[in-house]
């Protein structure tokens, strides 16, 4: 299988630099350095979290150093452990639940749907029991999940539903962004992302104002419960407990709060800068995958022997991902995969049904577990490069290639 490491060798490379960076990026980290400003904990990173909220319309955005540290930080803010259980689709990144391995929680893989990838309701529905704590569901390459049924289940079952929205900024649901439409969204600013913070990052997004406070503390390695020098506290309680050991004035760090373990994953100033940068360009770079996806979408309409990923009426896609399934009666996908790489276009397959990883499969976890996950990724699906750092040739370039490589393996 290719990497991204042997992308300089492809006419069209599957990522690239999925961001297009140019001068506005470069005067916003001029501006930072320049600025006699801290370089960290300061107005950018302030500024690019109410940004980021507002975009996704809720109440608080807290940023991190990247997609995977959200997600952490979100396993452990919903404290799931033995006798718990969390339902999650087999089609995502590892990130969306690898910290699940060390919270002794239960996994149960709900398959997903044939046609989007997403996590099927239906088999959600059948999973959930009175332990069912949360729903980890990714909006698989940037189409929305089925949010609606899920939202209702997840209601009435009390349930919290995490969006992994990694591929999905930029995506809407019924008007709505993909990461305000669940309790938590996390997102990731990596350099193949649809915007980047200098190459990594993320950011959780939420209402709950509690969860957000827990998260901002976890986020900065900071005590449960701080004493400011005028002896008013803020933490859990809003005072001092009662026999409280130093005055006031003293240092008072973290003496009396019950203290979680934190870590250190602030997004540094210069990074936020730059995500208020990308985060203006949203609009164009979205612009401009949905019309390579448009014209991938139009080259395979000739060929019944592939179907692309649905986009349902009212859904607006963010193509994290251009997906397609072929037909594995009349279409041998690895050939397909090798003949693209011989026309110059680099493909990708996302990703390796998680049930089947090593880790998953010590839990118990086991082939036929997830039929419709499985099928796709062994014989139907591919991955071809959808990014706004395409040139117009290099998408000429790939959809003559796509039509030639079709031609050449299709069976009649
Ligand atoms: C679905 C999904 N979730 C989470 C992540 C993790 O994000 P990051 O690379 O920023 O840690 C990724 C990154 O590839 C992803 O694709």
């Amino acid at each position: 299988m290719v990497t991204d490491a042997d992308a300089g060798q492809f006419a069209v490379p599957y990522l690239g630099i999925g961001t297009v960076i140019d001068d506005r990026e470069l005067a916003a980290v001029r501006e930072v350095l320049s600025s006699g400003l801290p370089l960290s904990q300061g107005v950018w990173r302030e500024r690019f979290e109410e940004r980021f909220a507002e975009h996704i319309g809720v109440r608080h955005a807290v940023s991190v150093t990247s997609g995977t540290v959200a997600l952490e930080l979100v396993i452990r803010l919903l404290d799931l452990g033995p006798g718990d259980e969390v339902i999650t689709t087999p089609q995502t990144y590892q990130a969306t639940i690898q910290p699940l391995l060390d919270t002794g929680a239960v996994v149960r893989f709900a398959d997903v749907r044939a046609d989007t990838a997403n996590i099927d309701p239906d088999r959600v529905a059948a999973l959930i029991t009175p332990r069912t704590k949360a729903i980890m569901l990714v909006h698989y390459g940037g189409l929305p999940a089925d949010m609606d049924a899920i939202m209702r289940m997840a209601d009435e079952h009390g349930i919290v539903v995490v969006e992994d929205a990694a591929h999905a900024l930029g995506a809407r649901y019924h008007g709505r962004p993909a990461g305000g439409l669940g309790h938590i969204g996390c997102f990731s600013f990596h350099s193949s992302k649809n915007i980047s913070t200098l190459g990594e990052g993320g950011m959780i997004t939420l209402d709950r104002d509690d969860w957000a406070r827990r998260l901002r503390l976890v986020r900065g390695n900071q005590a449960d419960l701080l004493l400011t020098a005028a002896g008013t506290a803020f933490g859990d309680s809003t005072s001092p407990p009662p026999g409280a050991l130093f005055p006031g004035d003293a240092y008072t760090h973290e003496c009396f709060g019950v203290r979680r373990a934190g870590t250190n994953a602030t997004l540094s100033e210069a990074a936020a800068a730059v995500g208020l940068v990308q985060l203006d360009k949203l609009p164009g770079l979205t612009a401009r995958r949905r019309a390579v996806a448009a014209r991938l979408t139009a080259e395979l309409a000739e060929f019944e022997e592939v179907r692309v990923q649905p986009v349902p009426a009212g859904v607006a896609h963010a193509y994290h991902l251009f997906t397609c399934y072929v037909d594995p009666a009349r279409i041998d996908r690895d050939e397909l995969v090798r003949c693209l790489a011989a026309e110059g276009v680099q493909t990708f397959l996302r990703y390796f049904p998680l049930h089947l990883l090593p880790e998953w499969r010590a839990r118990g976890h086991r082939l036929g577990e997830c039929p419709v996950a499985e099928r796709q990724w062994f014989a139907e699906h591919l991955n071809l490069p959808c990014h706004p750092g395409l040139s117009d040739e290099q998408v000429e370039l790939l959809t003559t290639a796509l039509g030639c490589a079709l031609r050449k393996v299709i069976r009649r």
